[in-house]
């Protein structure tokens, strides 16, 4: 089969890691990048040898042909670039979080549906190898069946360094980094009917929440706490791990700090060390999220030759969002939140 072609919008702190993924995934290339920063874009288009640049993205879209475009611009910008990408038939993926709000993002699915063209988000916290790790677990049938599960990531990380933007949004935790745990949740466990939320801002010099706990009930009958913070200061940073815990109806899963991930099941305790490898280009401790990056593209790749819908489609991610939108909700009004409602 012919190489994919694929475009680049936004060339900004995350896209190189999308860059550096794409040179290692066969049957794919990109062969045009976009970015309204100048800068940006010579920074990238020199790093990757890319020769042709664009300033606009309409104008891309009217320049290249195209296989695929990746957009790794922040959220306000992604509803015009994908309902551009649907106009020109053009399959697209979109970085989370999917869209500023679930009006947004419910549009944008539909906008991608209607034209026939497939939409992908870049929702690649499930595609870490320890969280894939806990997922085989599950389905070989060792714990049982789940009624319990904890999502939990907390850490002291300075994230402001590297996207400046995150300190002066009303929201932070749970539309940056909780939405990542929140689909984990629903990877690990399925669909959620409703969510109770609590909130809290420990930094003073930041706009939004850095500390959010979820309680939410999954509609196969488990409960699971999804909690997230950064402001908790431990003796070794674990960034940016996510730990899980996990009841079964015949033994427990535990991914610990440090990828140690034990299982206990009817026939005893295996500890085994789940880390994840440590690709040339990446670089601690990001190498987690790193290695995620090339699982996911890759997997949109092999969708796109199978015709199959990626896991991680928008209209799986409208699940995802809508926790998202219910976890504010119900983080201002105290009441649990019913995710049916929102997703009308
Ligand atoms: N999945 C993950 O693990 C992960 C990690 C970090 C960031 N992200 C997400 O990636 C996205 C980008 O984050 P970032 O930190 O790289 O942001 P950034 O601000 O560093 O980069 C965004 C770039 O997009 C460009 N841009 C914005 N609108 C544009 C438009 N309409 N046309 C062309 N270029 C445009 C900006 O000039 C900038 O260079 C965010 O949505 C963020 O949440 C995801």
């Amino acid at each position: 089969m012919a190489e994919l072609r694929g475009a680049l919008i936004g060339c900004g702190f995350f896209a190189v890691n999308q860059m550096h993924a794409w040179r290692d995934i066969e049957g794919a290339s990109i062969v045009a990048v976009c970015d309204r920063d100048p800068e940006r874009l010579c920074i990238v288009g020199d790093q990757f040898g890319i020769a042709k640049r664009y300033a606009d993205a309409a104008e891309l879209f009217a320049s290249e042909r195209l296989d695929f475009v990746d957009i790794a611009t922040t959220a306000p910008s992604h509803r015009p670039l994908v309902e551009m990408a649907a106009r020109y038939r053009v399959p697209v993926i979109c970085q989370k979080p999917f869209a500023p709000t679930l009006a947004d993002a419910k549009a944008m699915v539909k906008a991608c549906s209607d034209a026939g063209v497939p939409l992908m988000v870049h929702e690649n916290f499930r595609w870490q190898s320890p969280i894939q790790a806990v997922r085989a677990v599950l389905d070989s049938g060792k714990i049982g069946t789940p009624f319990f599960g904890r999502v939990s990531f907390r850490s002291a990380y300075d994230v402001f360094s590297g996207q400046p933007y995150l300190a002066k949004g009303k929201r932070f935790i749970i539309e940056d980094l909780g939405i990542h745990s929140l689909d984990i949740a629903r990877f690990l466990l399925g669909d959620v009917s409703t969510i109770t939320t609590r909130t809290v801002r420990i930094n003073p010099d930041i706009a939004g929440e850095d500390v959010a706990t979820m309680l939410m009930d999954h509609k196969n009958g488990a409960t699971s706490v999804v909690d997230c913070s950064y402001a908790t200061k431990l003796a070794v940073e674990p960034f940016p791990e996510t730990l899980i815990e996990i009841d079964g109806s015949d033994g427990t899963i535990r991914l610990a700090q440090g990828y140690r991930l034990t299982v206990t099941g009817k026939s005893g305790t295996k500890i085994i060390d789940v880390s994840p490898p440590l690709l040339p280009w990446a670089s601690r401790p990001w190498h987690n999220i790193q290695e995620s990056v090339v699982a996911i593209q890759q997997h949109w790749v092999d969708c796109l030759a199978k015709g199959t819908e990626p896991a991680t489609s928008g209209a799986d991610n409208l699940q995802t969002f809508a926790l998202v939108e219910a976890a504010y909700l119900g983080a201002q009004s105290h009441e649990p939140v019913h995710l049916d409602a929102l997703l009308k």
